[in-house]
C-alpha cells in the first residue's frame, strides 16, 4: 500500500519567491530513490497559508529509507548549511518537530525561507487519476 507523506511548510509573505526558487534548484534525487512514486510543491491559493510537499511512496520502509539517505540530504543540504548560518548570525531557528540533522531548519541571511515545517503521514486508500500536460 502507498504512501504519503506531506511536509507542510509555513513561509511568510515575503519569503514564498525564495522557497520556490530554491525549490526549482532543487536536487533532484528524490525522483531516483527507490520506492519513490510523486512529488509536488503545492503553492497555497486559497484556505490554508502553508505550502506543501507533497510525496508518495510505495511503502512506509522506502519513505523512512530516503529519509535517512544521502539523497535526502543532498536535497537538503542548501537548506541546513544556511540554517547553521543563520543561527550563527542570530537568525531564527526554523522550529519544526522531527529532529533530523539534515533540514533541521533554514534561515539564510534575511532568515529562514520555512519559519515551521510538519510531517503529515497517510495511506493512500484510493486513487484515480488523468495528466493533462
Ligand atoms: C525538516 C524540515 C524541512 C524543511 C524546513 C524542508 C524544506 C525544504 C526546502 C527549502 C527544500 C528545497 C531545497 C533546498 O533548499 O535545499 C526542500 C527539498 C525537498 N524536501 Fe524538504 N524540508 C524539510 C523536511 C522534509 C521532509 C520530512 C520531507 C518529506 C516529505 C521533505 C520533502 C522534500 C523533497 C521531496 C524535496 C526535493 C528534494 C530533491 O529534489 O531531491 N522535506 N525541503
Amino acid at each position: 500500500m502507498s504512501v504519503v507523506k506531506i511536509n507542510a511548510l509555513a513561509v511568510p509573505a515575503e519569503m514564498r519567491e525564495e522557497l520556490e526558487r530554491r525549490f526549482s534548484n532543487r536536487a533532484g534525487m528524490v525522483e531516483s530513490s527507490d520506492g519513490f512514486e510523486w512529488f509536488e510543491l503545492l503553492r497555497p491559493v486559497e484556505g490554508t497559508e502553508r505550502y506543501l510537499v507533497y510525496t508518495r511512496w510505495r511503502s512506509e520502509e522506502d519513505f523512512q529509507r530516503w529519509q535517512e539517505s544521502q539523497a535526502f540530504q543532498a536535497g537538503h543540504a542548501r537548506a541546513a548549511a544556511e540554517a547553521a548560518q543563520g543561527q550563527a548570525a542570530g537568525g531564527q531557528e526554523a522550529g519544526h518537530g522531527h529532529g533530523q540533522a539534515a533540514g533541521q531548519g533554514h534561515g539564510h541571511g534575511q532568515g529562514p525561507a520555512a519559519t515551521g515545517a510538519e510531517l503529515w503521514s497517510f495511506e493512500v486508500v484510493q486513487s484515480a487519476g488523468h495528466k493533462n500536460d
